[in-house]
């Protein structure tokens, strides 16, 4: 798993390291530099404080022991042979006059040449000696921020752990959460980075508990809706037990078959309502939607018949749209049969299915009493429904779920000539034409 504790502890110690590492290569550069200047200063002081000498016999004598290994060596000259050597054993060239760097003995060496009258002075000292001093003189200066490290270390994982403890209070607030505590999560005290992450959240659990109290209050609905024919079934069904003749018996059973289909008309509802949920999973397919609304009229012929309504289809050109079948035809199916119900004998329903550029409209058109303005919002609610109405007022509800799913808009208005209910769905859906 991702850790931004180790991540930012290894990217500030890798940093750390390497902003080191230069500071001490450049340390190291820059002692060399000032000590190789500093040496060659020495060099040539040296020489010349020889060179002040009056006599060979006041100069050191040969039998003194350097241990010094890396220590300068020092070599006269009179006359062209060598009257002095400080290391008798090192017999390094006489280099040409002034400072030079040579190689000899198996290691560089640095030579200052001072000539005076007769004598010529040699002082040389290993570069490897010099080296030496300025790694030292490095290593001195960089070894406590190398010491310092861990400190640092330990600094940085406590300054991450302060710095992310928001974010896990805020994941023990959460976590300590029952289901049913949907409250905002507090914002104040939390750092600005981790303010959007608690915006968002509360947001989403906003949503969530508007969600479920509307699914909380359709159950409680649907419950007390169902009670009402499910109490008429359980009446209808005594009243057949207590019947006496064949008569009263089949006007009974009649009743409580009427009672029973009500009841499972109400569930169908319910379900199909609960299909068209905004969260239901979509199931798009291609759908021939004049067809569609051509079996759903033909299949309401005969009721239309019976109620003395005149059903009809205005010819249409053939839409077939991408959508998703089940609510096209619950959106058809219901105003339809809404249509059916509230028009008068002798009256007419008329459905129409067309196209423009935006998208397909279906309308349906009654002669019936219309929906007075004041009404028309709230025709779609849930279980609401007017006058002497057996329905279970979900048919409009479960239109308008359907016409959102779609992205589209439902309005009602007046009929012709002022009368009746126009229903006019609208959805954008580009339609692919096909000639009838
Ligand atoms: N075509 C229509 N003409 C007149 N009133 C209508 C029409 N369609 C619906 N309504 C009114 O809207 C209400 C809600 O309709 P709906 O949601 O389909 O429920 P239901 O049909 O079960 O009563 C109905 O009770 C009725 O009063
Ligand atoms: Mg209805």
């Amino acid at each position: 798993m991702k850790s931004i504790s180790r991540r930012l502890l290894a990217l500030l110690l890798g940093g750390l390291l390497v902003v080191g590492l230069a500071a001490g290569i450049a340390t190291y550069l820059k002692a060399r530099e000032e000590l190789d200047e500093l040496f060659d200063d020495q060099l040539t002081q040296m020489a010349y404080a020889f060179s002040r000498q009056e006599s060979i016999a006041q100069l050191p004598s040969p039998g003194i022991r350097y241990e010094e290994e890396d220590d300068f060596a020092i070599q006269v000259w009179k006359n062209g042979s060598l009257v002095f050597a400080n290391f008798p054993t090192r017999t390094l060239p006489l280099q040409s006059e002034g400072i030079s760097t040579a190689y000899s003995e198996g290691r560089f060496w640095r030579f200052f040449v001072l000539r005076t009258g007769s004598r010529v002075i040699q002082v040389s000292q290993p570069i490897e000696a010099r080296r030496e001093i300025s790694l030292d003189f490095t290593l001195r200066t960089i070894a406590p921020l190398l010491l310092a490290f861990p400190a640092f270390g330990l600094i940085i994982w406590l300054a991450v752990r302060s710095g992310l403890r928001p974010l896990s209070r805020l994941a023990g607030d959460i976590s300590r959460r029952s289901p049913a505590a949907l409250g905002p999560v507090p914002r104040n005290g939390l750092p600005v980075e981790v303010v959007p992450l608690a915006d968002h959240l509360n947001l989403l659990l906003e949503k969530l508990a508007h969600s479920i109290e509307t699914q909380k209050r359709f159950v409680a609905d649907a419950a007390h809706e169902l009670r009402t024919p499910l109490a008429a079934v359980r009446l209808q069904a005594r009243v057949l037990e207590k019947s006496a003749s064949e008569a009263e018996r089949a006007e009974a059973l009649d009743r409580l078959k009427e009672g029973v289909g009500r009841a499972a008309r109400m569930v169908g509802q319910l379900l199909a309502l609960a299909r068209l949920e905004p969260e239901a999973p979509r199931l798009l397919s291609r759908v021939m939607l004049t067809g569609l609304a051509r079996e759903m009229v033909g299949e309401r012929a005969r009721i239309a018949l019976k109620r003395g309504v005149d059903l009809g289809m205005a010819d249409s050109e053939t839409i077939v749209v991408t959508g998703e079948e089940e609510a096209l035809r619950a959106i058809i199916a219901n105003l339809i049969d809404n249509a059916i119900r509230h028009a008068p004998w002798g009256g007419a329903v008329d459905v129409t299915v067309r196209s423009d550029a935006h998208g397909v409209i279906i309308g349906v058109v009654d002669t019936g009493p219309g929906i007075p303005p004041e009404d028309r919002d709230r025709v779609f609610d849930r279980f609401f429904r007017k006058g002497t109405s057996s329905g279970s007022g979900l048919g409009l509800a479960i239109v308008k779920s359907a016409v959102e799913r779609h992205g589209g808009t439902i309005s009602l208005s007046e009929g012709r000539d002022g009368k009746g209910l126009k229903v006019t769905v609208f959805l954008p859906l580009v339609p692919f034409k096909e000639d009838t």
